[in-house]
């Protein structure tokens, strides 16, 4: 339950703190009341001890006794007197046993003792009486005052306490309990905020003015959430609709082509020609199926690297030559200056920089030249793709890494046409392998940039 509530949990360790404070106090209060009366007591034995001493020195033994009878009718008084033989006298009904123990320390320290005797309680002091100039005349004795009433004000007063600390520990449990709750009141309104922000109304924020400072950053933690969580939706709602985009054309391009041939009977290369055009779409869907199918396994960090050491310049050479007859189409040249290597997945490499290199030789102009360069630096290493061809403009590069997303806008199909998903994986691949993807357009040239930084090239 405790484990469960704080209100309950606060509540519960505030009464125990009170009632360890207040027990705290009423021992330290019980002990100085005892040892008040204690003191007390301890004054009267004193006193009637002196006066016996001087009775002593100047009376006869015998004359002395029958003082100390009349002394004892003082209330409560009670006395055993010694000498080294035996007992001359002992107030009746009195076992003064316990008293005499460690007789002569008692009488060196002025101590008193406590004892109890048949339900009575006295407080003792022992003492010597002696005749001057006659020390064989010694006597020793133990004059005790009866302090059953101050032990019962003790036991009186330490019921009061007991019970004054076990009410004040209820009380401060309940005062802690309303505490807690006046205190989490605005956590309380927070949580209720939060409980009516709903996925269609994720553009709510949670009050920070109003909150104490304490729980003003868990507030300001929770709108970032949100804001994060807003942006993510908004993605993957943009993304459905985007799927649907994308895929209603060419299906409806299939199902257009389809109707129009089945609509009257075709010579056999009108067949070929119409299949042959289907093709191209079904090549185009499925690509993108795989692609989309790429992303969502990378979304799930369900992308699996097979690291091993590369050479950057040897994969880059690779892809030009892959792309050699498609560069010569435009009479681009490719170059590639620096070297490096680096722990990598080869394949995953490879689509990275093959999508960087496509749609670099796809946008450069004519006659123009397409440079890699590879810097080896302390701590990082840097791959630079860089193309002429028209700037991008700011607005676009923001979005260049998002899903489905083209500087054209038109979303046509024509047979060069890219689906949009490049380079949302190109970045996928690069935050896979803990390194960063930017992009730069300025004065007709592009630059797009992958850096790693070397302590994070581990081959797991
Ligand atoms: N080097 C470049 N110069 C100019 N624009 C570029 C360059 N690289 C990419 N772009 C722009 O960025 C957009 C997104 O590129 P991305 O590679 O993601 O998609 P795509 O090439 O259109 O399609 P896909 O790569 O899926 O076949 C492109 O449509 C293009 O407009
Ligand atoms: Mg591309």
């Amino acid at each position: 339950m405790l484990k469960h509530s704080l209100t309950l949990r606060i509540s519960f360790f505030f009464s125990l703190a009170i009632i360890i404070v207040l027990t705290g106090i009423a021992f330290l209060i019980n002990n100085a009341i005892e040892d008040h009366f204690v003191e007390q007591d301890k004054l009267v034995l004193e006193d009637k001890i002196s006066t016996l001493k001087e009775l002593y020195n100047e009376t006869a033994e015998d004359n002395l006794f029958s003082i100390i009878d009349s002394m004892q009718r003082h209330a409560g008084l009670v006395i055993l007197i010694k000498n080294e033989m035996q007992t001359l006298y002992s107030s009746e009904g009195v076992n003064f046993v316990q008293s005499n123990l460690g007789l002569k320390i008692n009488i060196q320290n002025k101590q008193a003792t406590t004892w109890e005797d048949g339900g009575n309680h006295y407080l003792s002091v022992n003492f010597i009486l002696e005749k001057s100039g006659e020390f064989n005349r010694m006597l020793i004795g133990t004059l005790a005052i009866n302090i059953n009433h101050h032990q019962q004000f003790l036991g009186v007063f330490n019921n009061i306490l007991i019970k004054f600390t076990i009410f004040a520990g209820v009380v401060s449990a309940l005062l802690g309990w309303l505490i807690t709750r006046q205190g989490l009141l605005p956590l309380i309104r927070l949580s209720e905020q939060a409980s009516i922000i709903s996925m269609k109304d994720l553009s709510r924020r949670m009050p920070t003015k109003q909150l104490p400072i304490e729980i003003q950053s868990l507030s300001y933690t929770l709108n970032n959430m949100l804001e994060r969580l807003e942006v993510a939706i908004e993605r993957l709602s943009n993304f459905s609709s985007d799927i649907a985009h994308e895929l209603r054309s060419p299906v409806n391009n299939l199902m257009t082509q389809t109707q129009v041939c089945l609509s009257k009977n075709r010579t056999s290369k009108e067949y070929v020609d119409i299949l042959a055009s289907n093709s191209e779409e079904y090549e185009r869907l499925s690509r993108m199926i795989t692609d989309m199918l790429f992303l969502a396994k990378s979304d799930n960090h369900h992308l699996m690297l097979t690291k091993k050491e590369l050479k950057i310049e040897q994969e880059v050479q690779d892809l030009f030559d892959f792309y050699e007859a498609l560069a010569e189409d435009k009479n681009i040249t490719l170059v590639i200056s620096g070297s490096a290597k680096i722990i990598a997945d080869q394949l995953m490499l490879r689509r990275a920089f093959s999508n960087i290199l496509s749609n670099a030789i796809r946008h450069s102009y004519e006659n123009s030249k397409i440079h890699v360069s590879i810097f080896d630096l302390p701590n990082s290493i840097s791959i630079d793709f860089e193309n002429q061809g028209n700037t991008i403009d700011k607005k676009d590069l923001i979005h260049l890494f998002e899903r489905f997303y083209r500087v054209d806008k038109s979303r046509t199909h024509g047979k060069h046409e890219g689906v949009g998903l490049g380079l949302a994986i190109t970045r996928s691949i690069i935050d896979a392998h803990n390194a960063t993807l930017s992009v730069c357009s300025e004065n007709k040239l592009t630059t797009f940039s992958i850096k790693f930084i070397k302590d994070k090239l581990i081959l797991k």
